[in-house]
């Protein structure tokens, strides 16, 4: 057991977001099992298929725009205050897009796969806030281009943002804490192995083993709402 450590990196996944109602990917019934993310999730299928994309990623903003989030969001938010009010630090890296973690009260957030509450345009870059069905009628407010605004989330063969301050923010943590991943994605999914070799603690809260479970030095099961505050709570958290 860790004792009170003062700068947790904290990698969260689509489980974190379960319980409050949001698909994961993976899991039985999950998103992929559903959809076909090379029809929906890659530049190319936005490129053939710009309708049914934007038609994809409206039926999930609109999901986590309904969802409330939960008390592992909560526990999260309170880390970081926590470890702040200590000089401390809690890096939070999700994959997850939606903005349960904002809405739990967490300060600083890093979305490594984007955002779904924010649009991006094709022709200029600009990225704004965006919480409606996107369209192709859609101007982009910035350059005025219309038809080009796409979702600014990060699709299969595109390079996942804010790498270089991940890295460093791993390199300086003295524990590292996956929590409702599956481990199935990288470079996150490599996080455990880059901590392992820097000498980090590392831990995952998980409903079930992920895919790297073997990687963890410890492990604690089950639903992220009831299993991530314990395990804070063991932190001093
Ligand atoms: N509490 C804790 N863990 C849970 C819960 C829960 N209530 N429900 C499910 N889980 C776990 C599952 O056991 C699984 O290990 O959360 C994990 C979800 O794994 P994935 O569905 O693969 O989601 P994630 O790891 O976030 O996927 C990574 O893949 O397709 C991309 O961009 C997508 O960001 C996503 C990335
Ligand atoms: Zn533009």
């Amino acid at each position: 057991m860790t004792d009170h450590p003062r700068t947790i990196f904290a990698l969260t996944g689509a489980g974190v977001s379960a319980e409050s109602g949001l698909g994961t990917f993976r899991d039985r019934g999950g998103i992929w099992a559903r959809f076909d993310p090379m029809r929906l999730a890659t530049p190319e299928a936005y490129a053939a298929d710009p309708d049914t994309v934007l038609d994809f990623y409206d039926h999930r903003r609109r999901g986590a725009v309904a969802a409330e989030p939960n008390a592992a969001h909560v526990a999260l938010a309170q880390a970081e205050a926590r470890l702040a009010a200590r000089g401390g630090r809690l890096f939070l890296c999700t994959q997850n897009v939606d903005d349960l973690h904002e809405r739990a009260g967490s300060q600083a957030v890093t979305h490594m796969h984007g955002e779904l509450l924010k649009a991006r345009c094709c022709a200029c870059g600009a990225v704004t806030p965006w919480c409606a069905d996107l369209s192709r009628a859609d101007r982009c407010p910035a350059c005025g281009a219309s038809g080009r605004m796409r979702p600014d989330v990060v699709w299969f063969g595109e390079m996942p943002m804010h790498l270089d301050a991940i890295e460093a923010a791993l390199a300086g943590a003295d524990l590292f804490v996956a929590v409702g991943t599956s481990g199935a994605v990288y470079p996150a999914a490599g996080y455990v192995r880059q901590a392992w070799a820097l000498g980090i603690p590392t831990c995952e809260v998980n409903l079930e083993p992920s895919d790297n479970a073997d990687a963890f030095d410890e492990a604690r099961y089950g639903p992220a709402s009831a299993a991530l505050p314990r395990y804070l709570a063991e932190l001093g958290l």
